[in-house]
């Protein structure tokens, strides 16, 4: 990554302002995935051991900029203290005179988390006054917040107009798995991109192509890519718009020589919402009043058969996997999903999983810490993997 890091600064004993994602679920007051919580611990702890106070802080939700009393960060610092071992004071605003006296107040070791940066519509508005305020609570701005450092905000790119800016270990570890297996992949690359929707992963599948040597399309928008080669996908999610944007995605993957697999034999269900009927069929099976709610396994099959028969790389590969194969909310329609990762994990690729709902499934499965890298970002990896330039990186860059 070029820039710098919490590592490369003397932050000894400094007042630290940082940036985390806290914007975990919530469900009557109690947290739910804890994921992007315990990602920020390393830099925590890394600071607490150089002397440093923290004054945390993050957003929750789309509250609109209202105060909303469900996307409160209240339970996020009770918990995070708990899993922390460690004091966590929770603030109840995120700037205003009181917030500022007690920040300025920190003494080594002491850690406040703010509330809701959202709740202030300057926030997403990246307004000048509104950074300035917050810059004031620190002496050294600290970004770990991946999964918001695709938004141009006041708490992730305003801020570090004041003060002196570094990205903090999630971060760098997050843009070196993530564009580290893109850019300077252990070859062959392959990557599986799935997910409900074609129109939102065009920009991934126009940069994946020219870079990986297999690319598997699966999920509910490769219906969009049945229906253009003339296959029935019954009631199945598709987006007949994009027919002619799938086409020319398949063109330019011929041209690139990129090696472009969707699952030749699915699962099928009478209904969306469970498991009705359900039916393992070749691609031509598909009745009208059908859903394709998953690939078979043999989609995963054919990962190890085709990704891998050319092992003269003398490599195990890398993997990159973002959306999730089948409806993987439904356990009937997650077997897809699970031989795809039991498959990656077999042939013990270096694997780095992007998206909320493809971390939430092999998180749910239990499957984390069997991959090289899952990221805590959704749109933040979509757009990282996507090869675009995301703000937050942008604003610690020009420091
Ligand atoms: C996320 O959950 O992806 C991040 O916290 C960003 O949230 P946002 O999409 O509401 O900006």
């Amino acid at each position: 990554m070029n820039k710098l890091t919490i590592k490369d600064i003397d932050l000894s004993g400094k007042r630290v302002l940082l940036r985390v994602d806290y914007n975990v679920p919530i469900k009557d007051g109690v947290v739910g995935d804890t994921l992007r919580i315990e990602a920020s611990f390393p830099t925590i702890k890394y600071l607490l051991e150089h002397d440093c106070s923290i004054v945390l802080m993050s957003h929750m939700g789309r509250p609109d900029g209202k105060v909303v009393d469900k996307y409160s960060l209240a339970p996020v610092a009770k918990k995070a203290a708990e899993m922390l071992d460690h004091k966590i004071e929770f603030l109840s605003d995120c700037i205003g005179d009181e917030v500022k006296d007690k920040c300025l107040s920190l003494k080594p070791g002491e850690i406040v988390l703010l509330e809701n940066l959202r709740f202030h519509p300057e926030e997403e508005a990246n307004d000048a006054g509104f950074s300035k305020e917050l810059a004031d609570l620190g002496e050294i701005y600290v970004d770990d917040a991946f999964a918001a450092i695709h938004r141009a905000h006041a708490s992730t790119v305003g801020v570090t107009k004041y003060l002196d800016s570094v990205a903090g270990l999630l971060v760098e570890q997050e843009i070196d798995h993530i564009k580290g297996s893109i850019d300077h992949p252990d070859r062959p690359l392959v990557a599986i991109v799935g997910g409900a929707k074609v129109s939102t992963k065009i920009d991934l599948l126009k940069s994946l192509i020219p870079k990986v040597d297999v690319l598997m399309i699966g999920g509910a928008m490769a219906n969009t890519f049945y229906i253009g080669e003339g296959f029935e996908v019954g009631k199945s999610i598709a987006e007949p718009d994009y027919i002619k944007t799938v086409k020319e995605l398949l063109a330019e993957a011929k041209q690139e020589n990129t090696e472009v697999l969707l699952p030749t034999e699915v699962v099928i269900s009478k209904s969306i919402e469970a498991s009705e009927g359900l039916k393992t069929v070749q691609l031509g099976e598909v009745g009208k009043d059908d859903y394709i709610v998953d690939a078979s396994d043999k989609f995963a099959q054919d990962l190890d058969d085709s990704a891998y028969e050319f092992l003269e790389f003398d490599s195990k590969g890398t993997v990159i996997w973002n959306g999730p194969i089948g409806i993987t909310e439904i356990p009937a329609f997650a077997k897809g999903s699970r031989a795809i990762a039991d498959v990656i994990i077999k042939i013990g690729s270096k694997s780095v999983i992007g998206g909320g709902d493809t971390a939430a499934f092999v998180d749910e499965a239990g499957l984390h810490d069997k991959f090289t890298w899952v990221s805590t970002g959704g749109g933040a990896s979509l757009e990282l993997m996507s090869g675009m330039d995301l703000p937050g990186v942008e604003a610690l860059k020009s420091k």
